[in-house]
């Protein structure tokens, strides 16, 4: 994410969530949330830290939840690829593993759910194309692929998520800073449609973004944890990848083990992925290490993250082992969500005059 993707609304958006994660604290029933992921890779830490752990907290404290797998998004990255299946299965299988709820929660593939993708035509006669074109995000995007030509997927992916997210009438999204341009735009295709199309009686909620306010973890090199920087380590790692994954983490020259993100970011973050995993205060972490130095620190990250991840892990590998079950859950998620999408798909034709 590049500065540009900061929005000058940022900060109110910081408060609006703060505001909102105490309403859904409140009464975590009456909310609608959508997350979703790009089928890149496994599920790594800093997913589950920033996001998952979360949303299966709130799935059971009874938040109506919908996991989609952004499998067009993911298009936009690289073109289709042969091992994609596998990506997505191994997907539903991170997902129930930390705790995601198929009986409960909706997961699906947005490719699957053609009524979503028919929401995309209204949804694009509802913007210009200069108002897409000012999206920070899809600058971005554009600039990291190294590529000129932007596809017309690429330039439309924020209409198509406005497509994602309105289908199924979510209330609350939680998403990371870089993803608010999409917000906004979704909100601003929701207030549009209800202005043109029902004023009286509006069809769409305006959805609210809920920012993670989890501590951010970074690769094992300091930069952003990735699927596609390779600086990851995927919630399925066995307890020897994550070893080996930790032993290559960046660290300091200093000795003394420290929890200072600012002037240290690479050794405090390997502190705090302790602390996370241990459930502490990162100052505990740095404490018992102290002298111990890189090494002594990097055996406790490992130990730390092999502790927390063994039943997950070894209910991954489970499901991992039954690859029919995977897939049933998903078809299942798959026929949910178009269910949902179709009544959506249905009222937005009757209220533009579409039935003849
Ligand atoms: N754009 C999101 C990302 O890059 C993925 C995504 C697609 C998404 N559709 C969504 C997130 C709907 C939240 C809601 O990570």
């Amino acid at each position: 994410m590049s500065a540009s993707t900061i929005t000058p609304s940022a900060r109110t958006t910081r408060e609006q969530s703060a505001s909102l994660a105490e309403a859904v604290e409140r009464d975590p029933g009456t909310f609608r949330m959508l997350t979703g992921d790009r089928p890149t890779g496994p599920l790594h830490l800093g997913h589950y830290f920033g996001s998952l752990e979360n949303r299966v907290r709130l799935q059971d404290a009874g938040t109506d939840l919908l996991v989609l797998i952004a499998d067009y998004q993911a298009l936009t990255d690289r073109s289709a690829s042969a091992g994609l299946p596998e990506i997505v299965i191994g997907l539903v299988a991170d997902y129930l593993a930390v705790g995601i709820d198929p009986d409960r929660s909706i997961i699906f593939a947005h490719s699957q759910v053609e009524p979503l993708n028919q929401l995309l035509l209204p949804f694009l006669s509802l913007v210009s194309v200069a108002e897409i074109g000012r999206n920070p995000t899809v600058k971005d995007e554009v600039a990291a692929s190294g590529s000129t030509a932007i596809s017309g997927l690429m330039f439309t992916y924020p209409v198509h998520q406005a497509a994602d997210i309105l289908s199924c009438r979510a209330t609350v999204v939680p998403v990371g800073l870089d993803q608010l341009p999409h917000l906004e735009l979704t909100r601003t295709i929701a207030r549009r449609f209800n202005e043109r199309y029902c004023p009286d009686e509006p069809l769409f909620p305006v959805p609210q973004a809920l920012l993670g306010d989890a501590p951010l973890l970074l690769g094992t090199d300091g930069q952003k944890m990735s699927k596609s920087r390779g600086n990851s380590v995927p919630i399925r790692a066995t307890p020897d990848e994550t070893a080996r994954l930790i032993a290559r983490a960046k660290t300091d020259v200093e000795r003394v083990i420290s929890y200072e993100p600012e002037r240290r970011p690479e050794v405090s973050n390997l502190v705090l992925l302790a602390a996370l995993c241990r459930g502490c205060d990162p100052r505990q972490v740095a404490d018992e290490v102290a002298g111990g130095g890189a090494a002594v620190l990097k055996a406790a990250v490992t130990e730390a993250v092999n502790d927390r991840f063994a039943g997950i892990r070894a209910r991954r590998a489970e499901l991992a082992a039954d690859t029919g079950y995977l897939r049933s859950v998903l078809a299942a998620g798959n026929e949910r969500a178009r269910f949902v999408a179709s009544d959506t798909l249905r009222t937005v034709r009757e209220l533009m005059h579409q039935h003849y």
